[in-house]
Order: structure tokens, then C-alpha cells, then sequence
């Protein structure tokens, strides 16, 4: 193990490359493209929507002899986050002997490709999920390619083609054996540097004559140490906001910190209560996490962006970024979920519902951070329900997402909790509606009282996604469909 400043290291197809003189903000995309003429990954949108550019990320797995993958959309990754890792792209899946992936062989007979343009991003989605999971299901598969856009050849081949390429199952993985040892090489320190005096020092992986840097410490006491030094620096977690920020607004953060190798940060920890979920818990691990305990929440997840987004994307940086329309947040206002954030080595809960001050202003306090999104575990007789309502199924926005938890006593709704996205500057509970539904039994409950509940709690407002007129008949309607539906599926608690 070993490590090199100012140069990004990592494995591409058996071999180590050394990025010298990148700067902090160049993407994996361009670096690929320009600079490794690895032109197969195309750029489409630049924004994660339309999966042109989508490669695989491979990390070292826990018992060190394999490797594990994501599907990425390059277009917002950050190469110094690539630092320690490897990356395989179209070009790898050549064979030795010039033989093509069964993917992109499938592709080919089935007709899949017209202007193929899309085709490289859809055959590495495939790729990517037939290395863990080689029976893909229709529905499976169709939902591996939920962030692939194809314009012109329609998907029926394209699905045709991934149920024929499962058919060489021995052919399906990708050749990785010599990038394992080269894993090891260039892994990164798992300890921090200390000074004589016994302070922290955080390598930078990539640093400027000015000071400003790109750091990716391994430890939650480096990433709390170096905040407190430069609390104006920016958090990078998943890069599915940040990176449309550097490519969209053109944005050049002074100092960035990468927290994907935080070990302390890459754990869900469970206790009786609740789950501990580490602030780069990626939100593909969430929704396996909640899909037996919370469907609803899982549901919501499923339509949260696309596969590549879901990678990398994390809950914390979904409530850090705070848009009035994100998703995970009615989910887990309804469920109570409090956050443990930390500055230096003092930590402090706060209720997620308290977390907000105002459209995207926060409680965080000068180099404080998220550390862990406490999931509170499912009461007995506890009901929870959401849904996300937009415009397509899945890589779209909310016009709003509504979640409620509530038991039945005798009958009557208690303990209710109801959350909104959408309808205010920053995701919210809605305690006027909660005070309707306290109480009553879901026939008795009116929905011209939710309807006034909601004239009385929100600021009404047309939004480029919906009008109000729409988002507020989705929000009483959705309550409705909550209480009702779930009245006949409910054990009553005493
Ligand atoms: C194509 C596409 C589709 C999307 N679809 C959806 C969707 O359906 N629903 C939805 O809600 N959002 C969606 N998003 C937005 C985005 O994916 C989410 O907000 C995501 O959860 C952000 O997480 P991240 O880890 O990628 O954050 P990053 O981009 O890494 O960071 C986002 C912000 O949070 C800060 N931050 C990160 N971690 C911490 C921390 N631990 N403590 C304090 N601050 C922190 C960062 O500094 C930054 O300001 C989409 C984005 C794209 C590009
Ligand atoms: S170029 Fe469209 S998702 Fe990256
Ligand atoms: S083949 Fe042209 S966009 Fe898909």
C-alpha cells in the first residue's frame, strides 16, 4: 500500500494509471475521453439523466480476492474520487481473442444499436448487473436500464438482447484477475497521517500551488478535523448534486472532501431502536435495507433517479442538499428518523423535521456534518405509507411524495406523523393535517377538512413541475388513499 500526491491512481484493464496534473473538478468522463481516447463512453446531457455515459466503478471486496461494481454515470464523478479503485469501461469488454461480451454480442443479433449512440452505456448497465445477478428477471432488467435513454430503437430488442446474452452464462463476467493485486498496490491508507506533534494531517490527492485541494480522508476524525480547519469546505459523497453543480454552474469548490472512503461512514449500524445509517451508505443499499420492514420507502427508492444514481447517491446528501423536492425526506420525517451530526468530536442529535431553518438553510453549524441518518425500527402495529407522485415512473421529480405512520387504537388513527415534499420551501411535516386525522377513525375523517388543513398550512404556489391546484389535491388525496386502503390490512392494537 502506498500513496502518491497530486497524481489520481487507479486500475483500468490490468494496468495502473497515474493522473498527473488533473485538476480537482475534472470528471471521470472527460478524463476518459480526452485523455485515455476511451471514446466509447459518450457524453450526453452531462446531468445523470440519460446514461450515455455510464461505466463501472470497482472497488476491492471485503475478503480482498474480488472485485465489486457499480454502474456510474461518469459524467458526474469526480476523478480524484476514483483514487484507489478501478474502472472498466466499453473498451474493456473485449476479450483477448477479439471476441465480443455476450451483451454486446446479444445486442448485435437482436438489432439493439441503431445510431449507438446510447448502446455503450446500455450494454455497461447490463454488464453491471449481470456480474451479480446472471437470471435477470424482465422486470429486472428493465429496471437496470430505468437511466438509459435510447431515442431510437426502442427498448423491446434492447431487452430481447439482455434475455439471449444470459443464455452464454459462462461468458458473462468480466476478466478483473489482474487488476485485483494492482487493487491492492494502489489502495489507500486505511490510517491518518499524523505530524510529529500527533495532529492530523490530510493528504491531499490533489492539490494546487494556491492551497485548494481535493482530500479523501479514511477516517470520520480526519474528515472532523480538517471541517473544523476549513468549514467552508464542500462534502462529496455520492457527486449526484455536486457533480451537476461542476458541470451545470460551473462550480470550483476551493477545498473538496471526498467521503466515500470513510470506513466509519460506509456502515449501516443496528441496534434495537433503529438503524445507524453512515452518511455514504449508498441509496441502493438503503432500499435492500428497507424493502422487507418499509415497501413504501423502497418503493419510493426504486424511483429515485436511475441504478447509477442510486450507486452513489446517499439519504445524507439528499437532506444536506435540501431541495423542496426531495425525495427521502417525507419517508423519513414520517418514521421520526433523527440525524447524529458531529463538528470536531462533539456530536448532536436533531430530529430531521427541526434539521430545516428555510429553503435549502439547515441547522448545520460551521464545520459540522452529517454523520449517521437514524432510522427508527417499525413499531408493532405500525402503519407506513408513501408514494411519489410524477410525471414517469421512475428518473423523475416529485410534484409531491407524501408519507404518513400512524396505529390503529380502537379504531382510531394515532400517533399519526405525515410528511410532504413539494409544497413548501423545504420538505415538512404537516401538523394541521395531523391534528385532522389524531383521533378519528378513517370514515370519519373529511376530506374537506385535509383540504382547509392544507389552505391553512401551505403558501399556495404553481411550481414548474405542477400548479398548486394539482400538488394540493395529490396531498389530500394521497391521505385519503393511505387511511382507507390500510383500515382493512391493519391488526388493531389495544
Ligand atoms: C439524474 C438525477 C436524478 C435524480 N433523481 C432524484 C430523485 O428522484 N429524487 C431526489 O430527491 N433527488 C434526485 N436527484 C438528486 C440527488 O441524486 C440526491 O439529492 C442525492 O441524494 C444526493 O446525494 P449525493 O450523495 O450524491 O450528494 P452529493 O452530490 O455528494 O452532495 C450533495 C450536497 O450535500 C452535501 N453533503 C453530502 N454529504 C454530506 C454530509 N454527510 N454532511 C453534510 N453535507 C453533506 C454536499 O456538500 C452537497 O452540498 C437526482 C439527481 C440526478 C443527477
Ligand atoms: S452524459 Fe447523460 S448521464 Fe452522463
Ligand atoms: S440507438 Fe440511437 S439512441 Fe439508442
Amino acid at each position: 500500500m502506498s500513496q502518491v500526491t497530486n497524481t489520481v491512481r487507479f486500475v483500468l484493464d490490468g494496468k495502473i494509471v497515474e493522473a498527473q496534473g488533473v485538476r480537482r473538478t475534472t470528471t471521470v468522463l472527460d478524463y476518459l475521453r480526452e485523455q485515455l481516447q476511451r471514446t466509447g463512453t459518450k457524453e450526453g446531457c452531462a446531468e445523470g439523466d440519460c446514461g450515455a455515459c455510464v461505466v463501472m466503478v470497482g472497488e476491492l471486496n471485503a475478503s480482498g480476492q474480488g472485485v465489486n461494481y457499480k454502474a456510474v454515470n461518469s459524467c458526474i464523478q469526480l476523478l480524484p474520487s476514483l483514487d484507489g479503485k478501478s474502472i472498466k469501461t466499453v473498451e474493456s469488454l473485449k476479450k483477448a481473442d477479439g471476441a465480443l461480451h455476450p451483451v454486446q454480442k446479444a445486442m448485435v443479433e437482436c438489432h439493439g444499436s441503431q445510431c449507438g449512440f446510447c448502446t455503450p452505456g446500455i450494454v455497461m448497465s447490463l454488464v453491471n448487473l449481470v456480474q451479480v445477478n446472471p437470471n435477470p428477471k424482465r422486470q429486472e432488467v428493465s429496471d437496470a436500464l430505468s437511466g438509459n435513454l435510447c431515442r431510437c430503437t426502442g427498448y423491446s430488442p434492447i431487452l430481447e438482447a439482455a434475455s439471449k446474452a444470459c443464455g452464454n452464462k459462462a461468458a458473462l463476467k468480466i476478466e478483473d484477475a489482474a487488476d485485483v493485486p494492482l487493487l491492492k498496490e494502489i489502495l489507500r491508507a486505511s490510517t491518518p497521517t499524523l505530524s510529529l506533534e500527533g495532529d492530523i494531517i490530510v493528504q491531499p490527492v490533489v492539490r494546487t500551488r494556491k492551497g485548494n485541494e481535493f482530500v479523501s480522508p479514511a477516517t470520520l476524525a480526519e474528515v472532523a478535523d480538517y471541517l473544523v480547519k476549513h468549514p467552508t469546505a464542500t462534502l462529496l459523497a455520492g457527486s449526484t448534486e455536486v457533480g451537476l453543480q461542476v458541470n451545470k454552474q460551473f462550480s470550483r469548490p476551493d477545498h473538496i472532501v471526498y467521503l466515500g472512503n470513510v470506513a466509519e461512514l460506509k456502515q449501516v449500524k443496528e441496534t434495537a431502536q433503529a438503524w445507524h445509517i453512515g452518511a455514504v451508505v449508498s441509496l441502493t443499499e438503503v432500499e435492500t435495507l428497507v424493502a422487507k420492514v418499509y415497501p413504501d420507502f423502497a418503493e419510493v427508492l426504486r424511483r429515485f433517479g436511475s441504478p447509477p444514481i442510486r450507486s452513489t447517491a446517499t439519504l445524507a446528501g439528499n437532506i444536506a442538499n435540501g431541495s423542496p423536492i426531495g425525495d427521502s425526506m417525507p419517508c423519513l420525517m414520517a418514521l421520526g428518523s433523527t440525524l447524529t451530526l458531529r463538528r470536531g468530536d462533539t456530536t448532536r442529535t436533531v430530529s430531521l423535521d427541526k434539521f430545516y431553518t428555510g429553503q435549502k438553510q439547515t441547522v448545520l453549524q460551521a464545520g459540522e456534518f452529517i454523520e449517521a441518518v437514524v432510522l427508527p425500527k417499525p413499531q408493532s402495529g405500525q402503519v407506513f405509507r408513501a408514494h411519489k407522485v410524477s410525471k414517469r415512473f421512475e428518473q423523475d421529480i416529485s410534484a409531491t411524495c407524501a408519507a404518513i405512520t400512524y396505529t390503529l387504537k380502537a379504531g382510531k388513527l394515532s400517533g399519526v406523523k405525515l410528511a410532504y415534499n413539494g409544497l413548501a420551501p423545504s420538505p415538512c411535516r404537516a401538523p394541521k393535517l395531523e391534528a385532522v386525522l389524531e383521533g378519528k377513525a378513517p370514515s370519519e375523517v373529511k376530506a374537506s377538512d385535509l383540504d382547509a388543513a392544507i389552505a391553512a398550512s401551505f403558501v399556495a404556489r404553481d411550481g414548474l413541475r405542477a400548479t398548486w391546484a394539482y400538488r394540493s389535491l395529490v396531498a389530500r388525496n394521497l391521505v385519503i388513499d393511505f387511511i382507507e386502503e390500510q383500515t382493512q390490512q391493519t391488526t388493531e392494537v389495544a
